[in-house]
C-alpha cells in the first residue's frame, strides 16, 4: 500500500469474561473462521511487514491458532492487563528503533476493512505522528470521545468517565485503533501514566502527550459497523449479521445469484463461481468450493464439499466433507454423501447415504440406496464402475465393487464384487397364489363384526 515498513500490533489479552465461554473469545468463529483469523486476514491484506499479537496468559490455544494460520504473526504474551498502552509497550522489543508506520489493532474487532486500516496509514504519510480512528456512534455510551478542533486535528481523547456533560455529547467516538509514526511511539508510550479511575495505562492518553511535545494528532474516521467490537454473544451474532451480510453482497458481485439472500450462510472461506445459483435456505459451512453454474436447491446444506461446472445440489441435501460432485451430476433430495467421488453426469436423486464411495461417471444410484461403509470398527470403500445402475432400496456393503455397467437388482444387499455389465440380485423369488386375496376377503366379510 505505501512504501513503508510497517508493524502491526493486535491486542487480544483481554479475559473476554463476557462471552461466557471455555473457548477464547478471539477464537469464536465469524462465517466460519474465527474472529482473530479475520483480523489477521485483513492485517495481510494490508501488507504489514510483521505482525505482532499480544495475548494474556494461558492463550496456548490461541497462540498455537495464530502459530498455524499465519507463521509469520509473531505471539507475546501481556503477563499483568495493565491497559491498552501496557499492552502495545509488551511489542517494545519489535518497536525499539523502528522506523515506519506502527497501528495498534484488536483481536475481537473482526470487520474492520484493509482500506480503512489504509487511511490510517496514508493519514501517517501524510505527515501526522498519531492516527486514531474514529467512528460517529448511534450510541456513544462507553466510548471515549474524540475531541477535535472542529476539522480533523485531534486534541484528546476522553474517556467516558473522565468526561464533562458537554464532552460526552460528543458522538465521535474512539474505535481503539491507533498509527504511530515509528521513530516517535515508544517516546510517547513511556509517557503514558495511570493516574486515573482504573490505574490502567490508556493508550488514548498518547494524544495528549503527542500535542504536549509538539506532535501532530489526527483523526480519521469509518463506518460504525466496521469497528464493531466483540464483548458478548449478542455483539458476535450482531457482527456474524454484518459478516454475513457482506458476504452474501460479495458473491452476487462476483456474479452468483441469491434469490433469497438473507436466508442463506455462507462460510468466509466459500468459493462461488459465476452464475451459481442459491436457492432460498441454505447454508454452506466451511471449506465449500461451487464452480460455474452449480444450482444448490433450497434447504441444502453442505460442508467440505466440491461441486463442479453445472452440477446440481439439492433439494434437501447434504453435502459432508470429502463429497466430490463432478461436473453436470446431480444429487436430489435427501441424499447425504460424504468422503464420496460422483463423476461427471453421475445421479443419486432420491434419498441415499453414499459414503467412502467413488460413483462413476454416469451411474445411477437409485433411491434408497446406502453404501454400507461402517463395520463399527474401520470405514471401507465403495467403488461403483461408470454407467452402472443401482437399483433402489440397495444395501452395497463395502469393502465392495460394482462393475462398470453393472446392474444391481432393486432391495439386494451386496456383499460380493458384482463383474462389469453382470445383474446381481439377492433379494428372494417371488412367489405367487393365485386367487389367494379374493379368498381371504370371502372369509373376513362372512364373519360377524363385534357388536358395541
Ligand atoms: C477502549 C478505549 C476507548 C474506546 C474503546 C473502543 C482505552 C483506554 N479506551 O476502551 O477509548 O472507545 O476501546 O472499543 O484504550 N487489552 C489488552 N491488554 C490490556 C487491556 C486491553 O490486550 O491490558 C485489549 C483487550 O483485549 C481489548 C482491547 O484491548 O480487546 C480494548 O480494551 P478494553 O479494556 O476493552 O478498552 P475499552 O474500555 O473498551
Ligand atoms: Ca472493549
Amino acid at each position: 500500500m505505501t512504501g513503508r515498513p510497517s508493524i502491526a500490533v493486535i491486542l487480544a489479552a483481554g479475559k473476554g469474561t463476557r462471552m461466557k465461554s471455555e473457548l477464547e473469545k478471539v477464537l469464536h468463529p465469524l462465517g466460519g473462521t474465527p474472529m482473530l483469523g479475520h483480523v489477521l486476514a485483513m492485517a495481510g491484506a494490508v501488507g504489514f511487514d510483521q505482525k505482532t499479537v499480544v495475548l494474556g496468559p494461558q492463550m496456548d490455544a490461541v497462540e498455537a491458532y495464530c502459530r498455524d494460520l499465519d507463521g509469520s504473526a509473531k505471539c507475546i504474551v501481556q503477563t499483568k492487563q495493565d491497559g491498552t498502552a501496557d499492552a502495545v509497550l509488551t511489542a517494545r522489543n519489535c518497536l525499539e528503533g523502528f522506523s515506519g508506520d506502527v497501528v495498534v489493532l484488536y483481536g475481537d474487532t473482526p470487520l474492520l476493512r484493509p482500506e480503512t486500516v489504509g487511511t490510517v496509514r496514508q493519514a501517517l504519510g501524510q505527515g501526522a505522528d498519531v492516527v486514531v480512528l474514529g467512528f460517529e456512534a448511534r450510541d456513544p455510551t462507553g466510548y471515549g470521545r474524540l475531541i477535535t478542533n472542529g476539522d480533523d486535528r485531534l486534541l484528546a481523547i476522553r474517556e467516558e468517565m473522565d468526561a464533562s456533560p458537554e464532552e460526552r455529547a460528543i458522538t465521535l467516538c474512539n474505535s481503539g485503533v491507533f498509527g504511530f509514526r515509528g521513530e516517535i511511539v515508544l517516546q510517547i508510550l513511556d509517557k503514558i501514566g495511570n493516574e486515573n479511575a482504573k490505574g490502567e495505562f490508556y493508550l488514548t492518553d498518547a494524544v495528549e502527550i503527542a500535542r504536549a511535545d509538539g506532535l501532530q494528532a489526527v483523526a480519521v474516521a469509518c463506518e460504525e459497523e466496521e469497528v464493531l467490537g466483540i464483548n458478548t454473544r449478542a455483539e458476535l451474532a450482531r457482527a456474524e449479521a454484518a459478516m454475513q451480510q457482506r458476504l452474501r453482497e460479495l458473491a452476487m458481485v462476483n456474479g452468483a445469484t441469491l434469490i433469497a439472500p438473507e436466508t442463506v450462510y455462507l462460510s468466509a472461506d466459500t468459493v462461488m463461481g459465476t452464475d451459481v445459483v442459491l436457492e432460498p435456505h441454505i447454508v454452506l459451512g466451511r471449506n465449500v468450493t461451487l464452480e460455474d453454474g452449480v444450482t444448490v436447491k433450497a434447504f441444502s446444506h453442505l460442508e467440505g464439499a466440491h461441486v463442479k461446472r453445472g452440477a446440481t445440489v439439492g433439494p434437501f441435501a447434504r453435502l459432508r466433507p470429502g463429497a466430490e460432485i463432478g461436473e453436470q451430476a446431480r444429487i436430489g433430495n435427501f441424499v447425504e454423501v460424504k468422503n464420496a467421488t460422483f463423476e461427471e453426469g453421475a445421479k443419486a436423486n432420491h434419498l441415499a447415504y453414499v459414503g467412502d464411495a467413488r460413483v462413476g461417471a454416469g451411474a445411477n444410484v437409485g433411491a434408497g440406496t446406502i453404501t454400507c461403509n461402517y463395520d463399527g470398527f474401520d470405514k471401507h470403500l465403495t467403488d461403483i464402475g461408470a454407467g452402472a445402475f443401482i437399483g433402489s432400496n440397495s444395501a452395497l456393503v463395502a469393502p465392495v465393487r460394482i462393475g462398470q455397467g453393472a446392474y444391481v437388482g432393486s432391495g439386494s444387499v451386496i456383499t460380493k464384487d458384482v463383474a462389469d455389465d453382470a445383474l446381481a440380485v439377492t433379494r428372494a423369488p417371488q412367489q405367487q397364489r393365485e386367487g389367494w386375496a379374493a379368498k381371504v376377503r370371502a372369509r373376513r366379510t362372512r364373519k360377524p363384526r363385534n357388536k358395541r
